[in-house]
């Protein structure tokens, strides 16, 4: 199967041992179902949170000049249920139609605060046809917590959610 068995990593902390491998197995059966798309993105959101470092997971969807939250999983909701695009790490990725990785969010003049304990953050936008149609936010409690397998697991998943959303 496409992109399975590509990723390898197991992470391990306080939600158990996950698989990226399994996870992506699990992502595209789903993805791939027919099911109605917004509970194909709340499994998305749901399964990429057992994920030790993804704190909380959200997919926005772009709506004319905005992103608008379709899910989310996380302890809390957020109150940034409407991005402008061009305003947050956010609506800079959905502009840019680039995947953001910020280390440090209280370092980053753009960001959005959405929840205290929030340190780092990724965004990684959905592309269809050459436009950003969604994007995959992921807010960690770690700093630095996101690195290159992240950025290539996500971008996967992003992909794969092109021909979805
Ligand atoms: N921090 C984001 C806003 C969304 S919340 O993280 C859920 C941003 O700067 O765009």
């Amino acid at each position: 199967m496409k992109g399975v068995g590509k990723f390898g990593e197991v992470m391990a902390g306080e939600k158990g041992k996950v698989s990226y491998d399994s996870l992506a197995e699990r992502l595209e059966k789903i993805i791939h179902s027919g099911s109605q798309k917004k509970a194909i993105t709340d499994f998305v959101c749901r399964e990429l949170r057992k994920i030790p470092h993804y704190t909380w997971v959200g997919i926005y969807v772009v709506d004319g000049p905005e992103l608008v939250l379709a899910s989310w999983s996380g302890p809390a909701a957020t109150q940034h249920v409407r991005i402008p695009i061009g305003q947050g790490i956010c609506g800079a990725a959905a502009a840019s139609k680039e995947t953001i990785v910020v280390p440090d969010v209280n370092a980053d003049p753009r960001y959005l605060q959405c929840f205290l304990n929030t340190r780092s953050e990724i965004v990684v936008p959905v592309m269809k046809d050459g436009a950003a149609v969604a994007e995959i936010d992921v807010d960690s409690d770690q700093l630095a917590a996101f690195e290159p397998p992240d950025r290539d697991f996500l971008g996967w998943v992003a992909g794969e959610l092109g021909g979805l959303l």
